[in-house]
């Protein structure tokens, strides 16, 4: 009903407006004194963290792309190799597993079939395993050791959104505690990468606050046959998670590729009109990134691409190349997918609606699939 949805047009997009709470409240009283605290994982028992020497984490659609963010925070911030992959795909190839493996499954409704017979396999295989759930006391949850939830509220929409920025909050919280647990990270450091990640729901709400513009360019759109999507690093989860979102919901071809990967490849695909999605990595990061996927976006412009660009406030470099620029705040390269990802899901949304079609119920799609 329209009391429901708050106002809202639909579900999906009363809960993209939720995000910033489903951030904070997934971070809610798991953050003491500049430390992580995750209570939920004594369960595990003492030493239990210190002694796995692998990660593996499982999901489907939008949570496998959370958990590809999971495992770059991970590595870079506890050192540990982690391997993320497709439920349905882990569990039937006889995977490397054992009772050194930490198996991470990430499930916004706890039910998923394909997610919950990997963690059965891996159960069966020795492995510790841990659940990131949205949904209190659901079957994937109670199958695993542990559960970290996320409290991103229900989530009715078909298409995930606030469940996703949630589900990254949790993997954040989980890799600066692993990085705690192995000391792999200062307290120093921890802290004020816990200090960035309690300022993302308010840098968020400013995102939001582009929704008509977005809505204004979806609008311009609604005959677009296909849209491609470009990322680098934290960026290239987002490109793959914008085009499974304009794929489900505006039923609209749409790939998102690695930026790097371009001239193998999706280059070819460039012509004239062709629209294209890039989130630029910010100028200030330490690395070469920036410059990099700032060339990818000459690159193919120059072959007629129209540039869509989600950039950081500020980034002159990427202006004389886009047709659009959709500004986000200041964040470290690892938080960035919390602030980029928001416009794609709105994009989606608008577009699908803009063709007069039902974004909470997408054709031929279930909330949660619980047939393999
Ligand atoms: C279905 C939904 C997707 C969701 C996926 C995983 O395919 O349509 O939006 O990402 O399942 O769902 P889960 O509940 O396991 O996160």
């Amino acid at each position: 009903s329209a009391a429901e949805k708050g106002g809202w047009s639909s579900f999906m997009a009363k809960e993209i407006s939720e995000e910033p709470e489903a951030i904070s409240k997934t971070l809610l009283g798991r953050i003491v004194d500049g430390a992580v605290r995750l209570s939920e994982l004594d369960v595990l028992g003492e030493g239990a963290l210190a002694n796995i020497d692998r990660v593996v984490i499982l999901g489907c659609g939008t949570a496998s792309y959370s958990g590809m963010l999971g495992k770059y925070a991970i590595e870079k911030w506890a050192r540990i190799p982690v391997d993320v992959e497709l439920s349905h795909e882990f569990r039937y190839r006889d995977p490397v597993i054992n009772d050194r493996t930490l198996v991470v499954s990430i499930s916004q409704s706890g039910e998923t079939m394909d997610t919950l017979m990997a963690v059965k396999y891996a159960v069966a295989a020795g492995a510790k395993t841990l659940s990131i759930c949205n949904t209190q006391g659901a079957t994937i949850a109670r199958e695993s050791d542990a559960a970290i939830y996320t409290h991103a509220g229900p989530e009715v929409a078909v298409a995930s959104t606030k469940a996703f920025v949630a589900q990254v909050a949790a993997l954040y919280l989980f890799g600066l505690h692993l990085a705690q647990v192995r000391g792999t990270l200062s307290p120093e450091e921890i802290s004020g990468l816990l200090g960035e990640l309690q300022a993302l729901p308010d840098q968020l709400a400013t995102v939001l606050e582009q929704h008509d513009a977005i809505t204004q360019l979806a609008g311009w759109m609604t005959d677009t046959r296909s849209v491609l999507f470009l990322g680098r690093h934290a960026g290239y989860p987002v490109a793959l998670e914008g085009a499974l979102k304009l794929k489900e919901l505006a039923y609209i071809h749409a790939e998102g590729f690695a930026a790097g990967e371009l001239k193998h490849g999706p280059i070819a695909l460039i012509e004239p009109g062709q629209p294209v999605f890039v989130i630029v990595p910010s100028p200030r990061a330490k690395d070469s990134l920036h410059k990099k996927v700032v060339s990818n976006i000459q690159e193919i412009r120059a072959r007629g691409a129209r540039i869509l660009a989600i950039a950081e406030q500020g980034d002159a470099a990427v202006l004389p190349y886009a047709d659009l620029v959709i500004p986000i705040p200041l964040a470290s390269t690892l938080f960035e997918p919390l602030l980029a990802v928001a416009p794609l899901q709105i994009f989606a949304m608008e577009l699908a609606a803009a063709k007069g079609l039902d974004v909470d119920q997408p054709r031929n799609l279930a909330k949660s699939v619980t047939v393999e």
